[in-house]
């Protein structure tokens, strides 16, 4: 993908982007060397060849099994300042940023190892650079709500580096409601809300209803499926509820970029923003993101410049940083 120097140069607002998937073969390959861990990979290319997903569920195997390198403080800020520089390279002024805490704790990493490599990273970038990295607590939905819950107790000592949280991992059969009462618990702790209904999945606009009226979130990752409901459309708008999309990633798993759907719901007026998921697997950060969407719809300057207004708007960052955003 192209990116032309307009999009290159926009200064850009991040707010879907998993932190662990953006752990580029060459970083994997080398914290498997520090750590003594056998990968069944030669070099970069039989990495990126094992990168065959097509759907969510396969996209997740290759996921989890790549973070299994991950062990170390060390790794965690390696990981989050190679994030943090790709970033600022392309004028990412603002992000917050997916963890999966349970996916390294339920592998004997501790809460704390993942938390002080992620937030000392980012706290370097933003002394050296300026760029701002937040973090959203993402729970495991195929996980039990019991462990979510006690992964959020884990987590209040350190609610200063945390935002918000959130929900990833595989849907089906795990719908919002499972996870009502740590949501319920998180909102009561001062946590902003937001979780994934992810594309084309079972009973989507069922999770996004449920997303919206019983959780109660603020912002929708991904999300598009709305449109298959005008009472959900309106809703989010009536609400101003975000939409964190992910073309490329969209492309992968499924069967397009939903670049129609996208501009569809952008032109209603909802809050839309074009975000990068997980940009070692889907391959494209942000600004590739905004170019293949461009490209598709013949985007106008206007409307990329509105794409990043709606970022801010829905980010959760301070009035005082906002205003330095705009
Ligand atoms: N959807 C669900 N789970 C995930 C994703 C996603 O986009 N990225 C990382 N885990
Ligand atoms: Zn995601």
């Amino acid at each position: 993908i192209e990116v032309d120097p307009f999009v290159a140069g926009l200064p850009k607002c991040e707010l879907h982007l998993h932190i662990e998937g953006t752990l580029e073969p060459e970083l994997k390959l080398a914290l498997a060397a520090r750590n003594g861990i056998e990968l069944p990979y030669a070099d970069q290319a039989a990495v990126r060849d094992a990168y065959a997903f097509d759907s969510l569920p396969s996209f997740l195997t290759q996921y989890y099994e790549g973070m299994s390198v991950l062990v170390t403080e060390q790794d965690f800020y390696d990981l989050a300042a190679a994030y943090a520089a790709k970033a600022h390279s392309q004028n990412v002024r603002y992000a917050e940023i997916f963890f999966d805490p349970q996916a390294h704790t339920a592998r004997g990493v501790s809460f704390d190892t993942v938390i002080r490599g992620l937030t000392r990273a980012l706290d370097d970038a933003r002394r050296a650079t300026g760029f701002r990295g937040h973090l959203i607590l993402c729970f495991l939905r195929d996980f039990q709500a019991e462990f979510a819950m006690a992964t959020l107790v884990q987590a209040l000592p350190y609610k200063e580096w945390i935002v918000g949280v959130g929900l990833d991992s595989d849907e089906k059969g795990n719908p919002p409601v499972k996870f009502a009462a740590v949501f319920a618990r998180a909102r009561a702790e001062g946590f902003r809300l937001t979780m994934h209904c992810d594309i084309d999945q079972e009973n989507t606009t069922e999770h996004i209803r449920q997303a919206l009226d019983v959780i109660g979130v603020e912002r929708i990752d991904h999300g598009t499926n709305a449109l298959e409901d005008p009472q959900l459309v309106e809703d989010i708008l009536g609400r101003g509820i975000g939409l964190t999309t992910c073309p490329i990633s969209n492309g992968v798993v499924t069967a397009g970029m939903k670049a129609t759907e996208i501009k569809r719901l952008f032109d209603l007026g909802v809050k839309v923003t074009v975000n990068s998921d997980d940009p070692a697997y889907f391959p494209g950060y942000v600004a590739e993101n905004l170019a293949a969407l461009r490209a598709e719809l013949g985007l106008t300057d206007a409307d990329l410049i509105q794409l990043q207004r709606n970022a801010i708007d829905i980010s959760w960052a301070p009035p005082a940083v906002k205003d330095l955003l705009l």
